[in-house]
């Protein structure tokens, strides 16, 4: 109930002006984003892969309506890939991108070329990039992209949300050699007809796709802080002999970095999820509706002080 009110709000720009007036915000944002430019994504990724860390960044903003933004979002990629490769951080770093944000809503062929084009600065700069998965709709778009995405950068990774009814089918088919899926539970507000409901289903889910991905050919990137599933997911590298550069775990900046730290102490390869830039509101009400202490911590700081 608390999580759809919050996802609610998520798309109210109503409640995301108030949000971002809020005095107080900027110090719970920084809990969760890295900062606003390419500089505080740099110093983020210095600092995690001095941990022994890898990283993949976000950067921030989805729904783009217009061709302009869109285009100044990958010429923010093009630039970070670029700085990255420059700073000798690939390929310890990766990207991770939203189609929506490419201009997925509008134009399907534009948001594939300018991922494309992002692809291809990934490449130059000696690494890779992973596309997002949003709300249901978006699906099939974003798979027939990354088909086409692979066919000149197969390294090209995905994410699949355990929460969706079709994606043990979809990890079937992704579970090939090459293929590069995180999987993930799903964090958007999704109806019945297409998705688990309950935790526990969601839950039995992710441990079913996570089999299929495990046991395939492809690179698994577990995507989650759930412990059960982290333990899960331990069980079967052992099972299926994968060592650290056959899978890896990964989690979200700010979020359980202790936990982070004793995987990359047992081993494991350990990629932590970096958003920054100006556009954190929808990011930020996602991992607020994920976890009500979040939303208590971040009320706290609105009115304390
Ligand atoms: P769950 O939410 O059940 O949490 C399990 C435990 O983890 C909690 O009990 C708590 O201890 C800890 N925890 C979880 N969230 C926390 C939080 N916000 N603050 C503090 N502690 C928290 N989703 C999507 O739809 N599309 C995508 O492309 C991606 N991409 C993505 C990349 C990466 C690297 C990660 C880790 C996650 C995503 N997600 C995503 C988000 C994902 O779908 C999911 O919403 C979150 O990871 C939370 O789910 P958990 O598996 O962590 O379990």
């Amino acid at each position: 109930m608390l999580r759809s009110v919050i996802l609610a709000a998520a798309r109210s720009s109503r409640v995301e002006r108030l949000v971002e007036t809020a005095p107080y915000t900027r110090d719970v944002v920084r809990r969760f984003v890295a900062g606003t430019g390419t500089d505080d994504a740099l110093r983020a990724t210095r600092e995690l892969v001095a941990e022994g860390l890898t990283v993949t960044l976000d950067h921030l903003g989805e729904d783009t309506v217009n061709p302009e933004q869109a285009d100044a979002t990958r010429d923010a990629y093009v630039t970070l890939l670029a700085a990255l490769s420059a700073a000798g951080l690939t390929p310890a770093a990766e990207v991770s991108l939203k189609l929506s944000a490419l201009g997925q809503m509008f134009d399907e062929q534009l948001a594939y070329e300018n991922a494309r084009a992002i692809c291809a600065a990934a490449a130059q700069a000696g690494t890779t990039v992973t596309l997002d998965m949003e709300d249901h709709t978006t699906t099939d778009s974003t798979l027939d992209i990354l088909a086409k995405l692979r066919e000149d950068h197969p390294g090209t990774g995905a994410v699949l949300q355990a929460y969706l009814r079709r994606t043990e089918s979809d990890c079937r088919d992704l579970a090939g050699a090459g293929s590069r899926v995180r999987l993930c539970k799903g964090a958007y507000r999704e109806p019945e007809s297409v998705a688990y409901q309950s935790a526990r289903e969601v839950d039995k889910s992710y441990v079913r796709c996570m089999n299929i991905l495990m046991s395939g050919d492809g690179y698994p990137m577990l995507a989650t802080h759930d412990p059960r599933l982290i333990a899960i997911g331990e069980d079967r590298a052992r099972w299926f002999d994968r060592g650290p550069d056959r899978f890896e775990f990964q989690m979200l900046y700010g979020i359980r970095p202790e936990e982070q730290s004793r995987l990359v102490g047992e081993g494991y390869t350990v990629r932590t999820y970096v958003p920054y830039g100006t556009e954190w509101y929808g990011y930020l009400m996602r991992r607020l509706a994920e976890r009500p202490a979040n939303l208590a911590f971040f009320g706290r700081a609105l009115v304390s002080r």
